[in-house]
Formats: structure tokens, sequence, C-alpha cells
């Protein structure tokens, strides 16, 4: 039961711990290590003392170390997908989604690491250059800090780890406590492999404590944080000339034009608006349909909605189960009830039955409302009707948040024109911001964040580039 460290490529014990409950079926699942400040700075020095290891490893190395993650989490598939489940209480079924991603992250990891070059620059175009002959390349950056979310405790670490070890740096990773157990799990993969001892380590605990021994750290050289933007922002605010990427929150909108087929993306926006019980940075939050198709728009989610299997995360046909936490249910309730008592129309759902909280669908609801204007992270969507294409694009925009923004419609002018006046990191069209994989530039505008993911991108962020100049005269 007890967890400990894994630090220097071992497992270390120490006074405290801390016990986690499955949220769901209340059982105690483990109890983990609460680090000290001194444990902290082992594990980063153990990071520092393996970077030179790390970073002297040819591309055909790293690549082999993640490759063989990869293989590993295939092998051990079923198991990491159950832990996700009952630690966070993602269905089974979405857990299963979370590995299979996480094998590909790790693959795409391993491809990119051979691809780590840098370009010819034209000295000669300048007339002070002639003679001259320069590239660059990318050189690893250090240590790494990452303090990664309970929402997909594979796949963001795998965000994080992924490219930090590929382009040839170590790592000290901060999970959410809540969902460590997944983390012990990577680390005991990560053991089977050729990978340095202290390349990768792993800290449990007090998440302020962690994250301002990384801050102090001189030997810290980036931080990557995927979480909220009150601590992003702080984090940021505190990092000096660390390197940092922030991964935040939004509250993701979608649009829908006339002319579409509602039946045809009906279950793309029961995806988007409720997978991992809208946990998701890019979960669907708030919907602009064109007002003549809002109320067939509303029946037809309503009857998708009343389908959906509540229940139970570890049976493989529940669709919703409960959040990470019951003060997190009563907190998005609370949101619910307030947007109620500020004019919106609850459709479905805005109660919890059996610990669970139902999927919600609002209608008319006040743009001022927290469920429209914060990010709700929970299994709630708005649905506002709008009269023009304008309107809607500016209501998507009326946020401070700009992650990824979805619009449904038949014209090619209208995708175009929805494309350029979306101010986020990535638009879909026809579909859900929801959508990801995970080579895909990936991160937001405004208090969505700094910095991007997908592992080619994530490189570019934990790499230095350097210039060599041959001068031939
Ligand atoms: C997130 O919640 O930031 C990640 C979403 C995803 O990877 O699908």
């Amino acid at each position: 039961m007890k967890r400990g460290l894994w630090m220097n490529g071992q497992w270390q014990m120490t006074d405290e711990f801390m016990e986690v409950q499955a949220p769901y079926s209340k059982e105690v699942i483990a109890q983990f290590a609460m680090a000290t400040e001194q444990d902290v700075q082992y594990a980063i020095e153990s990071a520092q003392a393996a970077a030179s290891e790390m970073a002297a490893l040819t591309a055909f190395q790293r690549a082999e170390i993640l490759e063989h993650l990869s293989r590993l989490f295939l092998e051990n598939r079923e198991e990491a997908a159950s832990i996700i489940s009952l630690e966070s209480a993602k269905p089974l079924k979405y857990a299963y989604a979370e590995i299979d991603r996480t094998i590909e992250t790790y693959k795409f990891a391993a491809e990119e690491a051979k691809r780590l070059s840098g370009e010819m620059i034209p000295m000669d175009a300048s007339k002070n250059g002639e003679g001259r002959f320069a590239y660059t390349i990318r050189e690893p950056i250090g240590v790494i800090a990452a303090i990664t979310p309970f929402n997909f405790p594979q796949n963001l670490v795998a965000h994080k780890v992924g490219p930090a070890l590929a382009a040839g740096n170590t790592i000290v990773l901060k999970p959410a406590t809540q969902t460590a157990l997944s983390a012990h799990f990577l680390a005991k993969l990560l053991a089977q492999t050729n990978l340095p001892a202290g390349a990768f380590n792993l800290v449990t605990g007090q998440g302020k404590l962690v994250g301002d021994v990384f801050l102090a750290h001189p030997n810290v050289k980036m931080i990557t944080f995927t979480g909220s933007p009150a601590v992003g922002i702080s984090l940021r605010n505190r990092a000096g000339l660390k390197k940092v990427t922030l991964e935040l929150g939004s509250n993701a909108g979608v649009i829908v034009d006339e002319g579409v087929q509602l039946d045809q993306m009906m279950d793309r926006i029961v995806m988007g608006a409720f997978s991992n019980q809208g946990q998701v940075c890019i979960s669907l939050q708030r919907i602009y349909v064109m007002e003549s198709m809002l109320q067939a728009f509303l029946e037809k989610l309503s009857a998708k909605v009343a389908q959906l299997i509540i229940g139970d995360p570890l049976d493989q046909t529940t669709d919703i189960a409960m959040m990470i936490s019951e003060a997190e249910q009563q907190r998005a309730l609370q949101w619910i009830k307030e947007a109620a008592a500020e004019g919106a129309k609850i459709i479905t759902g805005g109660h919890i039955e059996n610990n669970v909280l139902l999927p919600t669908v609002l209608s008319n609801v006040s743009s001022h409302s927290r469920v429209s204007c914060e990010e709700i992270f929970a299994p709630v969507v708005i649905v506002n009707s709008v009269s023009t294409i304008e309107e809607a694009i500016e209501a998507v925009n009326d946020s401070h948040y700009g992650l990824q923004a979805g619009i449904f419609t038949p014209s090619i002018e209208t995708a175009f024109k929805a494309s350029k006046a979306l101010h986020v990191g990535g638009v879909l069209i026809n579909d859900v911001p929801t959508y990801r994989v995970d080579h895909m530039p990936y991160g937001g505008v405004k208090e969505s964040g700094t910095g991007r993911e997908g592992i080619k991108y994530a490189i570019e962020e934990m790499t230095e580039m350097k210039l060599v100049i041959w001068n031939n005269n």
C-alpha cells in the first residue's frame, strides 16, 4: 500500500504518507510518500547527475528507449487502463482510449528523437556574411520539472516525459496525488528500459512545496505545467529565466451553422461535452446554435444524453461516472444552481444521483454566469441561440480563455472566416474543440497558456538552439 519516491533509479521511502481513495468505490488504493524539500532537491540533483549521460545518448538509443516504453504500455494495456479508471473514476472505455493514445505518444516521441535537426543558414545573404557557412543544432536543456493533472494521468505525463527524453533531457515528475498510481506504473515500466538511472524521477506530495523547490533550484532549467491558470500564472511569474510551458484551462465553444446535419454531429457533441465527465481542458462547454435550429438541436441532444449509461467507472459499458471528488461535484452543482437563478433553463440533468453529477444541458445562459465564463471542468454544457455567425464568433471569443474552438458549417466561406476570427490555439472545422491527436500542436492563447505541446512542438520548447558559424575566408 505504501508507495515511495522514485529517485536516482531507486524507490525511496519517507516518514509521511498521504492516503488516496478511489473516487467512486471509496476504497483506499494507496498511501503516497509526502516528499520533503530535501527529497525534491535530491530528485533534482539525481536528474542533474544523469544529464550528461542522457545528453550523450545517440538519437538511436533515445528512440529505442521510447519505443521499448511504448511496447511495454501495449503489453500492459489492461492493467494501465484499470489503474486510471480506479484512481480517477474515468470510465474504463475512456481509460483504454487514453492508454492507446499513450502508446502512440511514446511512439511519436521515439520518431521525433530521430528527427531532431537544425537548419543551414545562408550566411552570404548578408553583405558581411560572405565566405561563412553556418548551421543550427538543437541541444537538450538539462533538467526539466513537470507538474501534471489528474484528468489524463498517463497521456498528459507522456506529453512531458516523451519529448523531454526524446531530446536528451532528464526529468523530475510531480503528478497529481490522486492519480499518482499511474505515475508509479510508468516508473516501473521505465525501469525495464535502458534509460540511465536518474534520467526520470518521480516525487509525490504537497504541490506547493514541490513547486517551490522546482522554482528555487538553479539546476531546473524548465518547468512544464498542465493545470489551473492560477497556479500556472503564479509559476510563470516566479520562474525567472527558467523556460515555462503552460497548458491551462478553457471553456471551449462550438458554433452550429444553418444547413448542417444535426444527426451526423450529435455523437461528437455528446463525446465533446461529456467524455471523462467533462474534465478535459478542451471539453465542449459552450454551444452557439443558429436560432432557427435551436429547438431541434436541444431535442436531439437530450435524446442522446438520455442514452448515456451512468455508473461504475470500472464497468466496460459505463459512459459517465462520478467526477474526481465529491467536493468538485458540489462545486459544479453550485454553478448550475447559480446559472438557473440567473435565468438559465435546465434542459436535462442538473442534479446528483447515486453519487454522480448527471450530464447536464443548460440553455438561455447568461454570458456572466460562471457555467459560461469560467471553466466548469464537469459534465455540463450550455446551448444558446445566436442570430448570425458574427454574433456566434463574438460569443466564442468573449472568454479569457482560448485553447480550441469548433464550427460546424456547410459553407467554405464561413469556415475560412471563422478560422481567421476565432482567437484560440486551434480551430476545428466540422468538429468539436475536444478533438486531439498527439502529434498535432496543442496549446492556447490568452489564459489558456503559453507554448505548445505535441511531441515535435514540445521538443522545440525543451531544447536550446545553438548556432555554429565556420569562417572560410
Ligand atoms: C487536456 O485536458 O489538456 C488534454 C486533452 C487531451 O489530451 O485530449
